[in-house]
C-alpha cells in the first residue's frame, strides 16, 4: 500500500545538506558511535548555515541498527549537539529509506503548516553495532540477577552450552524470509538474468563518478571534516571505499560471495558496511526566503510502496516510482537526473529493467512501463557501492547529491529512490524551480 504525497502543498525548501565522509565499517570512526557522527553533522550543518538555532521547531532523525543503550536517537543528538533542549524530535526508522523518511516527515509537517524549520537525517555506525547474547544466555542472566544469594546465581547458568556463550551479531537479513541483503540480491539477479558483467559495469560506473566527483571538488560542500576522538590527530576528509583505480579486470576477479558456487554478488558489485551520518536543513519556502537564504531545491512529491519480501526483496523503487511520478504529473523522460540507492547492482539492474518491462506494467495493472533511464545520467557522481552505504544516511545524502548535481548542470528536477528491508521502496521527486 502507498503513503501520501504533499504535491500542491506548501513546499518544502532544502536549504543546504552536509554530511560525514563515508567510511569503511572498523576504520577511521571505529572508536565512535552513531551518536558521535550524527551530533557532529548536525552541530556542523547548525554552523555552517548561519542560522539562529531556536528557528528550528523540529529535528527527525534515525539510526538502523540501533544503540540499545541509546535508542531515541533523534532526542540524543539534540541533548549532545548543543541545540535548544526544547526542540522537539522523534526518531524515525525505514531501514536503508531512514532519512528520506525524516525527509518526508518534516515535509509533511511542513506541508501541513506545523513545522517551518527542521533538521532531518540518520546516523550509523556499523563499528559501533550492538552484540548480542544468546537467548539461552540471556535467559540465565535475567535469572542471576534475581538470585538472592551467589550459589542461586551461579545456578542460574547451569544446563548452559559453550555454543550458548558465542556472541551473536545484528543480522543484515529479511526476518520474515531469512535470506541476507546478499542472498536477496543473488536471486533478483538469477530472476531478472542479470549478468555479472552487467553487475560490475555498474560497480565501476559508480567508482569512477565518484573518484572523478571527488576530484572535481564536488563533494566540497556536502562533506565536512572529521577531527576524530579522543585525541583529534586523525582527521576523515574523503570518503575512503572510493577505488579510483579500479578496473572490470580486478572487478570480474573477485570471488562470489553470498553464493559461492554459481554466484555472480561479489564485495566489488555489493554496497560495503559503512559508518557515516547526513543530515538536511529543510524549511518552508516561505521561511527560507524570510530568512535570506538560498535554497538548494524543494519536495515535490514522494512515494513508499511495498512489494512481497519473498518475492524481490529489493524490488520497492519500481513500485514507488511509478506512483511519485503519477502524484508529480510527470513522466519519467522529465526527469533530468536520477539518484538511486544502490544496495547492490543486481538490484539498481532490476529496478532499471523493471521501469522498461512491458511485464512489470502489466504486473502493476498500469497502461506501459516508465521507460529506459539513460545511464549518463544515473548517479553523476557515484552511488553507494563507491561511496558506501552508512544505512540511515544514504537517503539524505543521495537527495542533497542530487540537488548539487542538478545545480552544478543547471537542470532541474531528480528522481530519488532507495529500496529498503522488508520489501519497502521509496521515491521522491526534488526540483530546483
Ligand atoms: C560484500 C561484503 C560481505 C564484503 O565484505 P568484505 O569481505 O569485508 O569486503 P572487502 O572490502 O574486504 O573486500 C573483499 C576483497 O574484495 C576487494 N575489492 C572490493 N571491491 C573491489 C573493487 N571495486 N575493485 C577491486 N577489488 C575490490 C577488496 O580489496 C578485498 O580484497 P582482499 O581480500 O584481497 O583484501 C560486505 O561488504 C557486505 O556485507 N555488503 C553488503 C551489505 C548489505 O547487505 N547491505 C544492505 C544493503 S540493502
Amino acid at each position: 500500500m502507498a503513503s501520501l504525497g504533499v504535491a500542491g502543498k506548501t513546499r518544502a525548501a532544502i536549504v543546504q545538506g552536509l554530511r560525514t565522509p563515508f567510511v569503511k565499517a572498523g576504520g577511521t570512526f571505529a572508536s565512535l558511535t552513531a551518536l558521535d557522527l550524527g551530533r557532529a553533522v548536525v552541530q556542523e550543518l547548525v554552523e555552517r548555515s548561519g542560522i539562529d538555532p531556536k528557528t528550528l521547531d523540529q529535528l527527525v532523525f534515525g539510526q538502523v541498527i540501533p544503540t540499545l543503550l541509546a535508542p531515541g536517537i533523534a532526542r540524543e543528538v539534540v541533548l549532545a549537539s548543543g541545540l535548544p533542549r526544547t526542540l522537539e524530535t522523534h526518531t524515525v526508522a525505514r531501514a536503508c529509506a531512514t532519512s528520506l523518511q525524516a525527509l518526508t516527515d518534516v515535509a509533511s509537517a511542513i506541508a501541513l503548516g506545523v513545522s517551518e524549520a527542521a533538521i532531518a537525517g540518520g546516523t550509523e555506525c556499523m563499528s559501533d553495532a550492538p552484540v548480542f547474547t544468546s537467548r539461552p544466555l540471556a535467559r540465565a542472566l535475567v535469572k542471576a540477577s534475581r538470585g538472592k544469594t551467589l550459589p542461586d546465581k551461579l545456578r542460574a547458568f547451569e544446563g548452559l552450552h559453550p555454543s550458548d556463550l558465542v556472541p551473536v551479531p545484528p543480522a543484515i537479513a529479511e526476518y520474515s524470509t531469512g535470506l541476507t541483503m546478499g542472498q536477496s540480491a543473488e536471486k533478483m539477479a538469477q530472476e531478472n538474468h542479470i549478468s555479472r558483467a552487467e553487475q560490475d559495469a555498474i560497480a565501476l560506473a559508480s567508482h569512477r563518478n565518484a573518484a572523478q566527483a571527488w576530484k572535481n571538488g564536488h563533494f566540497d560542500a556536502q562533506v565536512f571534516h572529521v577531527l576524530v576522538p579522543p585525541r583529534y590527530e586523525k582527521v576523515a576528509d574523503k570518503d575512503d571505499l572510493v577505488r579510483a583505480g579500479t578496473s572490470a579486470e580486478a572487478l570480474a576477479a573477485l570471488k562470489p560471495v553470498f553464493d559461492k558456487r554459481y554466484g555472480t554478488v561479489t564485495a566489488g558489485n555489493a554496497s560495503p558496511l559503512t559508518d557515516g551520518a547526513a543530515a538536511l536543513l529543510v524549511m518552508s519556502e516561505a521561511r527560507a526566503k524570510s530568512l535570506g537564504l538560498e535554497v538548494l531545491g524543494y519536495v515535490r512529491a514522494f512515494a513508499y510502496a511495498a512489494t512481497d519480501p519473498a518475492d524481490q526483496l529489493l524490488q520497492g523503487p519500481a513500485y514507488a516510482a511509478p506512483l511519485v511520478l503519477d502524484r508529480a504529473g510527470m513522466k519519467l523522460s522529465d526527469i533530468d537526473l536520477f539518484e538511486m540507492h544502490e544496495a547492490f547492482a543486481a538490484q539498481l539492474a532490476s529496478n532499471l529493467q523493471a521501469f522498461a518491462s512491458e511485464a512489470f506494467a502489466k504486473k502493476l495493472g498500469r497502461k506501459g512501463p516508465l521507460g529506459e533511464v539513460d545511464r549518463s545520467r544515473l548517479n553523476v557522481d557515484g552511488g553507494s557501492i563507491a561511496l558506501g552505504h552508512p544505512f540511515a544516511a544514504t537517503g539524505a545524502r543521495v537527495v542533497m547529491q542530487a540537488l548539487h548535481a542538478l545545480k552544478r548542470r543547471n537542470l532541474n528536477t531528480a528522481l530519488c529512490t532507495v529500496c529498503a528491508q522488508g520489501g519497502n521502496g521509496a521515491a521522491l521527486i526534488v526540483e530546483r524551480a
